[in-house]
């Protein structure tokens, strides 16, 4: 049997069942959560670049002349144009991402908006470590970029060690800068995962239709329901499918039986303290050197220095 489908079942054949949030993320998983970032309740995208954009000179000036922007993931954000645009006679612009077609196009559009920039794209799994392309110019540090709080997606043994990897990459004398999303009124954070045009709930659902199509399982949409909730204690969003009834699932000639009610997880977005950030990046091998927020502070970017 296929790997992929092998590692489905055994994430849906556990008493906590689950899938891989990576199946959030087919052509219309990655359109409708383009449309997330616009909407007015997910205050995670808008707050990040209106941070950046108010501190844009002083983070290149921190990052310094002659840099290597190293992107774990492959970037084609309005964040990464920003940084491209403002640090100092950049070394290289290194884009790192599993898909190979996201990184192409990513690179097409980097290289027609910024042609004096040597892009150098790298096919790799980010949260194993990967050997880096040698830039023309020599490049003065590496800066390791990981926006819009996707650390938050890991737990925190795996966000750890995906540090780790970061703090590799980076060498000696390199940084990390990091979106970091925060802890804050439950309410806002509940908001941003449930807006009321319900496209978060499209989002979510898109999962089981990605499943069907490139599996042939036969998850029933309109017997799921979307569900995302804050834990507080935990400073973290669960989010959830939800059997609306009991019902039978078949994938890969195995049978799935859920309870009404039972949920399925798809993926967790955890908030920091800005304690707790700097406690787990502390884990990594990395000191908090400098904190950028919004007034509200309900979001940050951080520069973080190798110990
Ligand atoms: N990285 C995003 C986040 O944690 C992913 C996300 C936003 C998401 N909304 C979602 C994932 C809804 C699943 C369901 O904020």
């Amino acid at each position: 049997m296929a790997k992929e489908i092998e590692a489905l079942l055994a994430g849906l054949s556990k008493p906590q069942k689950s899938i891989a949030p990576k199946y959030l993320y087919d052509e219309t998983g990655s359109g409708l959560f383009e449309e997330i970032t616009t909407l007015p309740e997910y205050y995670l995208t808008s707050t990040e670049l209106g941070i950046m954009d108010s501190h844009i000179d002083e983070i290149a000036a921190t990052v310094g002349p002659q840099a290597s922007l190293i992107e774990f993931g492959s970037g084609s954000s309005v964040k990464t144009r920003m940084l491209l645009q403002h640090l100092d006679k950049l070394a290289a612009y290194v884009p790192v991402d599993i898909s190979e077609e996201h990184l192409l196009e990513s690179q097409r559009n980097i290289r027609a908006a910024f042609p004096h920039i040597e892009v150098l794209p790298v096919v790799a799994d980010f949260t194993r470590r990967f050997s880096l392309p040698a830039p023309a110019t020599m490049p003065l540090r590496n800066i390791v970029y990981f926006p819009g709080s996707t650390i938050g997606n890991f737990e925190y043994d795996d966000a750890v060690e995906l540090l780790r990897v970061m703090h590799q990459e980076a060498g000696d004398g390199g940084a990390l800068l990091i979106g970091v999303d925060l802890q804050k009124d439950p309410a806002v954070i509940h908001d941003a995962y449930n807006d009321s045009a319900g496209v978060t709930a499209r989002f979510n659902l898109n999962m089981l239709r990605h499943l069907n199509r490139e599996f042939g399982s036969d998850f029933n949409l309109e017997s799921f329901r979307h569900k995302a909730t804050y834990d507080s204690d935990e400073g973290r969003v669960v989010i959830e499918l939800v059997s609306t009834q009991q019902q039978a699932v078949h994938l890969g000639g195995t049978t799935i039986l859920l309870d009404e009610g039972e949920a399925i997880l798809t993926e967790y977005s955890h908030k920091y303290t800005l304690e707790s950030f700097a406690a787990m990046a502390d884990v990594a091998g990395f000191t908090v050197s400098k904190v950028w927020t919004d007034p509200n502070q309900w979001f940050s970017v951080q520069l973080l220095l190798r110990d």
